[in-house]
């Protein structure tokens, strides 16, 4: 059993933790203000409590509602709970929270050698609209001299 929540600053040291493992990429600085700013939406999935656990944050994704466009900034999910279905549901959330907000597209960008997360958002029928040369660098390269692409991708919410 499954549920999502949207979270408040009182959950700041929960989603540093699911950060850790999640590995969405963001900096602590950036989920603190994520949470209490008001054009932003941090939705979390959360695993049921059940005999033998207690209920846990396993998944999160941080949206950005502008005054026309909405972006993704965030999407992770922890890697023990990979594969079923958990991100899913955090996009489901995600576009509802957007049609609620009246946008007319929702927005991201990917690392490009990102296939999984790429194959998420093309389910969800969003499509490439570009690449930001060289935007991030490399996964590992502590000394900054990689860089990897960014594509930019985008689904319309409205006719
Ligand atoms: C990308 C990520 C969020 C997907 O989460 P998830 O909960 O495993 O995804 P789901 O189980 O909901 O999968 C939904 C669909 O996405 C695609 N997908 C997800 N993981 C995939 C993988 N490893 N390989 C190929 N396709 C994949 C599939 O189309 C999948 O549908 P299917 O299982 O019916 O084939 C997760 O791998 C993750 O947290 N990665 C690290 C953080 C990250 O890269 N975030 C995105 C950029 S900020």
């Amino acid at each position: 059993m499954m549920g999502i929540r949207l979270l408040s600053g009182d959950h700041l040291a929960a989603l540093l933790e699911l950060e850790a493992t999640a590995g969405s990429g963001m900096q602590p600085a950036a989920l603190a203000s994520a949470l209490t700013a008001p054009d932003r939406k941090v939705l979390s999935a959360w695993q049921a409590a059940d005999k033998q656990r207690t209920s846990q944050p396993i998944g999160y994704a941080i949206v950005a509602i502008g005054p026309f466009d909405a972006e993704i900034e965030a999407m992770g999910v922890r890697p023990d709970w990979r594969r079923q279905g958990v991100a899913r549901w955090l996009m489901q959330a995600v576009i509802e929270e957007v049609t609620q907000a009246d946008s007319e597209r929702l927005l991201l960008d990917v690392r490009e050698t990102n296939d999984p997360a790429i194959r998420l958002y093309q389910t969800f029928g969003f499509t490439f609209d570009g690449r930001r040369k060289g935007y991030y660098p490399a996964v590992g390269d502590t000394a900054g001299r990689r860089r990897v692409d960014a594509l930019l991708m985008s689904r319309a919410m409205k006719d």
